[in-house]
């Protein structure tokens, strides 16, 4: 019998050493980013409710988390802070005494071979939990928060981040910051954009995490809307032309279908966003002894690669390089 090529190929996998020259994807700690909180104080590693594993470390105490992810091969960290003071403009974001600048400085001070990146964004500093300016009718106004970005982006690109990564979903944004840092002599630092930032249900334990809840109404007036796939892609796009280094899809597993389509129509680099919302599916999955702990991480994580995304922002990073 002459036997199918498929079928020869199946009986072929069964050497291994074949199946593993074969392997088309793969997942490398090189390709994880973590994301890390910083707050106020000193001797600081506290617990957040809403994801379990999961810290506020004072800018002293970075070391305790940064260590043992660099340990394990991860080199990219991603910034959020909880500041001292919060205000109506959030002016915290472009403080340089705030506790994201200070631990920018610290890791660029005291470690060779990372790269840092800050997310930008307003949420985590103004009084109301908006991502910009707020006007007296309750709006966010687009044009005068790119101001607050761009002051906040250039304060963060001083401390010492490689990238800056706005998450706030102004019109406009990343060219805003573009030419804010150009001007500033920071023309080195790059802007990794959540060019397709949806809105999303999967945001839901982050909020707490930084606690940026909208003090009322929400931000789909501002993120993008999951069910127009075309206009995500066309959104995302008008990063690349303002000048967007990198591109983040998020949240990641839900919008597997994004980021193939998005890879089709770009050459920049990719980057996945797995969220808190989806850190707690897993977290949860595993806990009940649902997901294997191991081959589920892995195959979650895997899945965001084989997409097209060239790097995974995840908050099972360390744990992640652990096991690859
Ligand atoms: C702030 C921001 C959010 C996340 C990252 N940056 C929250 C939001 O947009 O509501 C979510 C990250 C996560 O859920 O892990 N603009």
């Amino acid at each position: 019998m002459v036997g199918f090529p498929a079928v020869r190929m199946r009986r072929l996998r069964e050497n291994a050493t074949l199946r593993d020259m074969l392997t088309e994807v793969t997942l490398e700690p090189r390709h994880l980013i973590l994301p890390l909180f910083v707050c106020p104080g000193e001797g600081l590693a506290n617990p957040i409710p809403s994801m379990p594993g999961v810290f506020h470390w004072s800018v002293d105490r970075l070391p305790e988390v940064v260590e043992p992810a660099i340990a394990r091969g991860v080199r990219s960290f991603l910034f959020f802070g909880l500041p001292s003071y919060k205000d109506h403009e959030g002016s915290a974001a472009f403080d340089l005494e705030q506790p994201v600048q200070r631990a920018l400085r610290l890791l660029r001070e005291n470690y060779r071979d990372i790269f840092l990146i800050a997310d930008t964004c307003m949420c985590e500093y103004t009084t109301h939990g908006h991502c910009g300016h707020l006007t007296e009718d309750g709006r966010v106004d687009n044009d005068q928060t790119l101001e607050l970005l761009s002051r906040a982006a250039v304060s963060q690109a001083r401390a010492g981040a490689h990238m800056v990564a706005p998450s706030d979903m102004m019109d406009g944004r990343v060219g805003a910051i573009r030419a804010a840092l150009d001007f500033e002599g920071l023309s080195d630092t790059g802007i990794m954009s959540y060019a397709a930032k949806q809105a999303s249900a999967f945001y839901g334990p982050f909020r707490d995490a930084a606690s940026c809840a909208p003090a009322f109404g929400d931000r789909r007036g501002y993120q993008l809307p999951p069910m127009n796939p075309r206009e995500i892609i066309r959104d995302a796009l008008m990063d690349v032309d303002e000048g967007a280094d990198i591109l983040i899809v998020k949240p990641a597993g839900p919008y597997l279908d994004i980021a193939a389509r998005l890879r089709a129509k770009t050459n920049l680099p990719m980057t996945g966003y797995v969220v808190s919302g989806e850190y707690m599916m897993l977290q949860t999955a595993i806990t009940a002894g649902a997901l294997d702990r191991a081959r589920g991480l892995l195959e979650y994580h895997a899945a965001v690669r084989r997409a097209g995304c060239d790097l995974v922002i995840t908050y099972f990073a360390t744990e992640l390089a652990g096991l690859l």
